[in-house]
Formats: structure tokens, C-alpha cells, sequence
């Protein structure tokens, strides 16, 4: 189950508030404009699945999320915890950072952590299998995958190109809790 902390952004030690109710977690991230769902495959998907078996289990949601937003490309990407370039892809986006496009990311398995910056609060949301998040264009946030990552993921972009973080400068990802390390 996903998990959602909210905190005050000088305050990492003290949650004000921490939920794994799915309703809970969609009605908080409205507030600051993200959204936050969660999918059911309409088939299994079996660990190895190709990019078009993922997308079939998945097929209804996909096409309403990309009629909704007219998003033009829609990948899978998938990480094990043995990838070889897995520091390097952890490093990539672990400080505070913004795209100019949303950053929309489905988890068909596994996990990873989206933490947003939004109005002096820290939003920290666990995304776990079945859990969908938008994050809207120009929110500052960081996203961990761990020391050990694993997750498959469905990509939806508009300009897949310009897909690019463009980073704050500020160190307030490096004081709330990192993923997978106590
Ligand atoms: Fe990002």
C-alpha cells in the first residue's frame, strides 16, 4: 500500500501526517494539485512481461489518462536491483529539482518515493504497485529509488526530449529521509 507523510519543511523528524488510505492520500495531494490513483490490471502481469503485455493490463487507464491530458508518448521502464548503472540512476534526481512538463508515473510493481515541496510542506508519497502520481509541471520535488531499486513503471510524456530536471540548488532533499536507509 502506498504511503503518503506530510511535514513542515524545517521539521523531518515530526510527520504531521501519515496515512496509507488510498482516499486520504488522493484528497491531500488534490490540495497542492497532484494526482494521486489507484489501478487494477485487467490480466496478471507476469515478472518479464513485455512493454505491450504491461500496457494491455492496463489498457483502459492508459487511454483515458492519455485522452485526458493528450499525452503523446507512453513508455515501461523497468529497473532491478542489480542494474548496473543503479547508483548513477539514483543520483540523477535525488535533489530538489522541477521539469517543465508533469511528471506521471505508474507502478505496475515494485516501488519508489516521489517527495514533493509545495507551500513550506514536505510531501513524502510511496509509490508502491498499482499507484499512479502526477506531478505537476514546475512542483519542486525529488524522487528516490533506493540503494537497491526495483520497479516497473509507465512513463507518459508530451515531449519526451525536453524530459529534463532542472534543479534548485537548494539541499532541503539531503534533510528528509532518503529511501530504503533508515
Ligand atoms: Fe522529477
Amino acid at each position: 500500500m502506498s504511503r503518503l507523510r506530510i511535514f513542515a519543511n524545517d521539521a523531518p523528524d515530526a510527520p504531521l501526517l501519515s496515512s496509507r488510505d488510498g482516499d486520504e492520500i488522493a484528497r491531500e495531494l488534490a490540495r497542492i494539485g497532484v494526482t494521486f490513483e489507484r489501478w487494477q490490471a485487467s490480466a496478471p502481469v507476469e515478472p518479464g512481461a513485455s512493454q505491450e503485455e504491461v500496457l494491455a493490463a492496463y489498457r483502459a487507464d492508459v487511454d483515458r489518462l492519455v485522452a485526458e491530458h493528450g499525452f503523446n508518448t507512453v513508455d515501461v521502464i523497468s529497473i532491478a536491483p542489480d542494474h548496473p548503472d543503479r547508483h548513477e540512476l539514483r543520483r540523477k534526481f535525488l535533489d530538489e529539482h522541477y521539469h517543465k512538463e508533469d511528471e506521471v508515473r505508474f507502478f505496475v510493481a515494485g516501488s519508489g518515493l516521489f517527495t514533493l515541496h509545495v507551500d513550506g510542506k514536505v510531501y513524502e508519497v510511496e509509490c508502491v504497485q498499482g499507484g499512479l502520481i502526477s506531478v505537476p509541471d514546475g512542483t519542486t520535488h525529488w524522487f528516490d529509488m533506493g540503494p537497491q531499486p526495483s520497479f516497473v513503471a509507465i512513463r507518459f510524456f508530451k515531449e519526451p526530449d525536453g524530459w529534463v530536471g532542472h534543479f534548485t540548488g537548494s539541499d532541503i532533499a539531503q534533510r528528509f529521509p532518503r529511501y530504503g536507509e533508515a
